[in-house]
C-alpha cells in the first residue's frame, strides 16, 4: 500500500514556502502527482525522483507565481498552490478550477479563509488574483470543513504575522500530515485532526523530509475488492484508525475485519448484508469510498441505502452499474440500491476516478468480462491497481493505456 496522494499532493505544493531542498517518500506512482511536479517545474522548481517512491523538491528558484489553467483544468487540488504561492510572494495567480464532473466544486471557502488573513482577492480572466504584501493572522471560521480550503488556509497563515485560528477546519488523516510536515519546516502548528487548528506564523520556513501517509482510500478500495469477491484480503500498512467508518459498513455487511498495528485484513463468506451509508467529512464516511460501496451494494442479500451528502453529482456511477444489471432508484441525494444474486459483464465507461474502479470492483463479481473504457481516470489516483488485483487472484489485463 502506498502514500495518499491526497497527501502527497498539499505537501507537493508546501515545498514552495522554502528554499531549502525538501524529500518526501511514500509518494504514490500516479497522474496527479506528475500534473503537480509539472505544475511545481513551471513555476521553476526542480523535482527528481531518485528512487521509486522519492520525490526532491528544491523551489529556490521558484520565480513564477501564475498555475495555469491547462494543469489547473486537469486536477483542482492545484487550487492548493494559492496558499503557499501567496505565503512566498505577496502574490498569486491560480486558475479559477471550474467545476467538475462531480459536482460545482466551488472555492468560495478557501477565498473567505484567505482574505481573513489579508489577502486581497479577485476573480479576473479566468483566474484568481490574490495580494497580499503581508498576510496577518486571524480569526477564521469556515463555512464548511472544506480540506483544500484548509490546506490553504494552514500554509498561507504558517507564513503570517501572528496567530491565526482556524475553526470548522477539516479533519482527515491529510490535514494531519500536512501539519507534521510544516512542523517539521519549522511551523508552529497545533490542533490538526481536531476542528480547531491554531497556527503561529514564523518569518522562515526551512527544509522537511517526510513520508507520507499511508492512502485511506485505496485500502478501502482494496477491502471491498476482497468483500466483494467473497474472499480473503490482507491490505498491509494500512491505518484501521483512518477506516473507521468503512469498516464497520464492512463488518455490517458481514465481513470479518480484523484491525491488526500495520495492516487490515477481511474475509467474506457468502454475499453482503444489505446496509445504510451517507457520505460526511472525516471521521464519517468518506465520499470517495461512496462508489465502490455502492457496487458491493448491487450484491446484496436485500435492498442498501446510499446518501451523498458531500458532492451534489456523485452518482455517474448508478447508469453504468445499471448496464451490469444493478437495480438502483435515485432520489434526489440518494440511491436504493436492491441487490442481486449476479452482475453480469458488460461494456461500461469510467467517469471519474472513483467511480471508475467501482465498475472496476463490479467487474470482479460480474458473471463474464467487463470492459471498462476511458480507464485513464484510474491512473490519476490507483497505482498497479492491476497488478494488484491480479495478486487477489483477478482475471483482469489492460487492453492499451
Ligand atoms: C478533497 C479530496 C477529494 C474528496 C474531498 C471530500 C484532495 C486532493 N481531494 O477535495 O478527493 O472527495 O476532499 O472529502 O484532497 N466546497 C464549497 N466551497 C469551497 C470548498 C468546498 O462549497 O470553497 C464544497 C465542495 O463543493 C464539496 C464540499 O465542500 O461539496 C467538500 O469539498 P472539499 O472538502 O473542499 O473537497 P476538496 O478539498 O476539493
Amino acid at each position: 500500500m502506498g502514500g495518499a496522494k491526497n497527501s502527497a499532493l498539499p505537501l507537493m505544493f508546501a515545498c514552495l514556502l522554502t528554499d531549502e531542498v525538501c524529500r518526501l517518500s511514500n509518494v504514490p506512482e500516479v497522474a496527479d502527482i506528475e500534473t503537480a511536479a509539472r505544475l511545481l517545474e513551471g513555476l521553476g522548481a526542480r523535482v527528481e525522483r531518485p528512487a521509486a517512491g522519492e520525490m526532491e523538491i528544491d523551489c529556490s528558484a521558484v520565480d513564477q507565481w501564475v498555475a495555469p489553467y491547462d494543469l489547473v483544468r486537469k486536477m483542482r487540488a492545484s487550487f492548493v498552490a494559492l496558499g503557499p504561492l501567496l505565503a512566498r510572494f505577496g502574490r498569486a495567480r491560480v486558475s479559477w478550477p471550474g467545476g467538475c464532473a462531480i459536482g460545482s466544486r466551488p472555492v468560495d471557502v478557501h477565498i473567505a479563509g484567505l482574505s481573513r488573513l489579508g489577502a486581497a482577492i479577485e476573480q479576473e480572466h479566468g483566474y484568481v488574483e490574490a495580494q497580499a504584501p503581508k498576510l496577518v493572522g486571524g480569526h477564521i471560521i469556515l463555512e464548511l470543513p472544506s480540506v483544500g480550503a484548509t490546506e490553504n488556509v494552514m500554509m498561507a497563515a504558517v507564513a503570517a504575522e501572528g496567530v491565526t485560528r482556524l475553526e470548522n477546519a477539516a479533519r482527515e488523516p491529510e490535514i494531519i500530515d500536512l501539519a507534521d510536515a510544516l512542523v517539521k519546516m519549522g511551523a508552529v502548528v497545533r490542533g490538526a485532526g481536531s476542528s480547531v487548528i491554531e497556527i503561529e506564523g514564523v518569518a522562515k520556513l526551512g527544509a522537511m523530509e517526510h513520508a507520507v501517509a499511508t492512502d485511506r482510500i485505496v485500502a478501502g478500495t482494496y477491502l471491498v475488492a476482497g468483500a466483494i469477491s467473497g474472499g480473503e484480503v490482507e491490505v498491509s500498512a494500512a491505518r484501521a484508525e483512518h477506516l473507521q467508518s468503512p469498516l464497520e459498513v464492512l463488518e455490517a455487511a458481514g465481513a470479518v475485519v480484523e484491525r491488526k498495528t500495520d495492516s487490515v485484513s477481511l474475509r467474506m463468506d457468502g454475499r453482503p448484508r444489505p446496509f445504510e451509508v451517507a457520505t460526511a467529512a472525516y471521521p464519517g464516511f468518506p465520499t470517495d469510498l461512496q462508489a465502490q460501496f455502492m457496487a458491493l451494494a448491487c450484491l446484496a442479500d436485500g435492498e442498501s441505502r446510499i446518501d451523498e451528502t458531500i458532492f451534489e453529482n456523485r452518482f455517474m456511477h448508478v447508469q453504468e452499474l445499471a448496464r451490469m444489471g444493478a437495480d438502483i432508484g435515485l432520489a434526489g441525494n440518494r440511491a436504493l440500491v436492491k441487490g442481486r444474486e449476479r452482475l453480469s459483464g458488460a461494456p461500461v465507461m469510467a467517469t471519474d476516478l472513483r467511480a471508475s474502479v467501482s465498475l472496476v470492483l463490479a467487474g470482479l463479481a460480474a458473471e463474464g468480462e467487463t470492459e471498462v473504457l476511458r480507464v485513464y481516470h484510474l491512473d490519476r489516483g490507483y497505482e498497479s491497481l492491476e497488478s494488484n488485483l491480479r495478486r487477489l487472484g483477478a482475471d483482469i489485463r489492460r487492453e492499451k493505456a
